[in-house]
């Protein structure tokens, strides 16, 4: 079974949907709301095991409620929270999701997701230790992302990181990590101006670019790929990138190629957008197989 460790931001989505997003200034009345667990790192924690994988999560919740129904769901999905410690006094991690014009809108508030310290980081040593890879995203202090490269790279574990939500980001942290998967938007700013073939060409086997329903690109060494992506109804396309990543992550530590991963991992990402909340669709293994299938 995959061991997976993953370094990151758990949150309580609040979902409102609206025929209109409002522009500066304005108010659009909207037609529902819900709050959903969400957060890049709890999403993609319970991607990775719903698809199987044994996974461990490492970051911290507030004290408040919300607290307890993101420990909750991550139980209730299998996932080891035991380095999922509540900072007293602070509230939980919240996204502010709008869903309107057949596309989100997020402003996420790092709440108790800014105490994921290195040293805090540094305490779950042995399940990172334990682990076929690590994934982090960028939902969390960039010292204690850096320094979890820093430790996978010590201990010879592959990390993958997942620059999301876009923020600029060191050489070095790019150098360090196995894989690394921006969207076009976040490519942009990371290799601002360079020309996307090559770059691709610099990290072989490494560079992915998701490029939403058309699929992810990457280079294998020999030749440029991309790996269309699989057309399905849209409900809900939040959490997408998550359940990406997670399914990658699960497939090359199953010891899959890149190429072979990356089909699977679009397959899984479609079949999420079909359901609402950014953990709603997330399939199980078996239904990404009976999918494929069918
Ligand atoms: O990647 C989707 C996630 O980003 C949402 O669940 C929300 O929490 C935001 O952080």
């Amino acid at each position: 079974m995959a061991k997976i460790a993953v370094i990151g931001s758990s949150s309580i989505d609040l979902v409102v949907s609206a025929d209109k997003r409002p522009q500066a200034g304005e108010t659009v009345l909207g037609n529902s709301f819900e709050t959903v667990p969400g957060g890049k790192g709890a999403n993609q924690a319970v991607a990775a095991a719903r698809l199987g994988a044994d996974v461990t999560m490492i970051g911290r919740v507030g004290d408040d409620n919300f607290g307890e129904i993101i420990l909750e769901n991550l139980k209730a999905n299998g996932v080891n929270t035991k380095y999922m410690e509540p900072v007293t006094h602070t509230r939980s991690g919240t996204a502010h999701i709008t869903l309107a014009e057949g596309d989100n809108s997020i402003v996420v508030v790092k709440g108790a997701n800014d105490h994921t310290t290195p040293e805090y980081v540094k305490k779950a040593e042995a399940a990172i230790r334990e682990a076929d890879i690590v994934l982090v995203q960028l939902e969390i202090p960039m010292e204690t992302v850096e320094f979890a490269a820093e430790l996978c790279d010590k201990l010879g574990v592959p990390l993958l990181l997942n620059p999301a939500p876009a923020r600029p980001i060191s050489r070095e942290l790019i150098e360090r990590a196995s894989f690394i998967t921006p969207n076009e938007h976040e490519f942009k700013l990371l290799f601002d101006g360079e020309d996307r073939s090559e770059v691709l060409k610099r990290y072989p086997n490494k560079l992915i670019i998701t490029e939403g329903k058309e699929g992810a690109r990457f280079f294998d060494g020999e030749k440029e790929w991309l790996v269309p992506g699989i057309s399905v109804p849209v409900v809900d396309t939040t959490g997408a990138g998550d359940t990406f990543n997670a399914a990658f992550a699960v497939q090359i530590a199953n010891g899959k190629s890149v190429y072979e991963a990356l089909e699977f991992a679009n397959h899984t990402a479609a079949l999420s957008v079909t359901k609402f909340g950014a953990q709603g669709g997330m399939p199980t293994a078996e239904e990404v197989k009976r999918s494929r299938e069918g």
